[in-house]
């Protein structure tokens, strides 16, 4: 009976396959911010399986109701949140949480994958699943490579019976190349690549999976999408938020492992690829990968920037600088903000400058690509100079405006030829509605389905690794700048240098 459900259509899609989601870290942060939510939108929506069991793992001594009651609660609290006030539908939470049990465990200790062996079997008669099981690892990177190993020794992610196992692992996966490479050779150990769900939730963006639509949906832009006739690119992933409770996990991570290898990366990637021969998972992957194994090396001396917000304030209220802030070293060096100035050696980029920024604490919460494109080559108007006649710049908002602009230039109406600069706007509200959404549920959905396009494949995670190499070198020096910008602005003076040095600057945060 099951299988007959199982290949439903619904007006969202498909729903997925029977299948057991395992989550280690059920009593943490991220399940009780995210994930539970996501599951739910999923059940709302009728992707979720129609035959489903959910085990939360954790440290906690917790009982089946208590964990359920625990879940509700995160639930209700999104669905009442501002942002995606919503009617709750009650049949499909209460579904949700019927599918849901809980199991106390001891990560390190082979006996507590011995029970969840006997638990993955029981909920396949209880909850009438299969041997299908996704193992989702909400926990600290600390733990991930102990916990693969104990699957793999418990025999938990043997694939038998045309059914899938598969292990979904959260960023950071590792701190440089040699510790990814180590991470990476543990969990082969166990796992299959095409096991391996590693997680960077930048692509469960809407726009940040448009980039690709709009580059090759479109017959517009693809031929101006080259150093003929871009001038550079600038990435912004900035942030009004500083260190808020995780200074034990910042101080040791800092604003370039926490956001470049992974999610300014995957941007970069999406911006510069060449078109895939398809949208299989590992055509797609294959090209964002060639992209930084492209990347040339970087010097960090004269095309990186680290600053550290001091104090300062925003619409006028004074805000903390980094070092004062709770947990934090108070002669820390740990950057909350980076900048980098990348080239990529190939055909379509040789020249190009990509400049990338993102930091803590800035003046506005804004993520966004920008396509400079070159300057005309002559002025045809006799009065205005080249240089007076303003760039085109396609920007490519992310978040939390999410659109596109174009910027041009136009006639300022009058007798005198004078130009002004003008944008086309496109706003995501005025066209679509916008599905209540953590950005998790098509990651979920996509790992129950086995499309691995929008997850890292390890070549990826590794060419990341490898470029901010250099960088990582540099600043283990005790003697290297660090940078210091006021809480609330723009950046580190130093930032703008890097761009000014050739004339340009930073589109601002507006
Ligand atoms: C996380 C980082 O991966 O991404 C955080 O660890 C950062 O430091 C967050 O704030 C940003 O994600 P989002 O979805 O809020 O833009």
């Amino acid at each position: 009976m099951a299988q007959d459900i199982e290949h439903e259509k619904t007006p969202h899609g498909e729903r997925a396959p029977a299948c057991t989601v395992v989550i280690f870290g059920a009593g943490g942060d991220l399940t009780k911010r995210l994930l539970m939510p996501a599951l739910y939108n999923l059940a709302r929506t009728n992707l979720l399986p129609s035959n489903f069991a959910l085990i939360g793992v954790d440290r906690l001594e917790m009982s089946d109701e208590a964990f359920r009651s625990h879940v509700e609660e995160s639930v209700r609290a999104f669905a009442a949140d501002k942002h995606y006030a919503q009617t709750l539908d009650e049949a499909n939470l209460k579904r949700l949480l019927s599918s849901m049990t809980y199991l106390s465990a001891d990560f390190g200790a082979a006996a507590s994958y011995v029970e969840l062996g006997k638990r993955l079997e029981a909920v396949k008669t209880s909850h009438h699943v299969n041997d299908n099981v996704m193992f989702y690892l909400a926990v600290g990177a600390r733990f991930f490579g102990g916990i693969v190993d104990q699957l793999g020794a418990a025999g938990l992610v043997n694939e038998t019976n045309n059914q899938w196992r598969r292990v979904v692992v959260e960023k950071p996966f590792g701190s440089d190349l040699a510790s990814a490479q180590a991470l990476n050779t543990q969990l082969r150990h166990s796992l299959a690549e095409s096991q391996i769900y590693r997680m960077d939730h930048f692509l469960g963006k809407e726009t940040v999976q448009n980039i690709m639509l709009m580059r090759f949906a479109n017959g517009i832009f693809e031929p101006l999408w080259n150093r003929d006739h871009i001038d550079h690119v600038q990435i912004t992933v900035a942030e009004t938020v500083g260190v808020e409770k995780r200074a034990a996990f910042y101080e040791t991570t800092g604003a370039m492992r926490d956001m470049m290898p992974n999610h300014v990366f995957q941007l970069l990637a999406l911006t510069a690829m060449e078109s895939p021969a398809s949208f299989d998972a590992d055509a797609v992957r294959n090209e964002k990968t060639k992209v930084l194994q492209s990347v040339h090396r970087v010097d960090a001396v004269t095309d990186s920037v680290r600053g550290q917000y001091s104090a300062g304030s925003r619409d006028g209220q004074a805000l903390a600088g980094y070092l004062k802030e709770d947990g934090v070293n108070p002669g820390s060096k740990t950057e909350t903000y980076v900048a980098l100035k990348l080239g990529i050696d190939n055909w379509r980029w040789a020249g190009v400058p990509f400049y990338l920024r993102t930091g803590k604490a800035m003046a506005k919460r804004q993520s966004e690509i920008v396509i400079q494109f070159k300057r005309p080559p002559f002025s045809l108007f006799r009065d205005t100079a080249t240089e007076a006649l303003t760039p085109n710049a396609l920007v490519i908002k992310l978040q939390p405006d999410e659109g596109a602009m174009l910027t041009f230039g136009a006639k300022i109406p009058g007798p005198k030829i004078e130009i002004g600069q003008v944008h086309m706007d496109f706003h995501y509200k005025d066209y679509f509605q916008n599905a209540p959404s953590t950005g998790y549920e098509t990651l979920i959905y996509d790992c129950m389905i086995g499309d691995a396009t929008l997850f890292q494949r390890s070549d990826s995670v590794m060419a990341g690794w490898d470029i901010v190499r250099p960088l990582q070198e540099y600043w283990a020096d005790p003697k290297a700048p660090l940078a210091h910008y006021a809480a609330g602005s723009e950046g580190p003076a130093a930032a703008d240098e890097l761009l000014g040095a050739s004339h340009r600057a930073w589109r601002t945060l507006t």
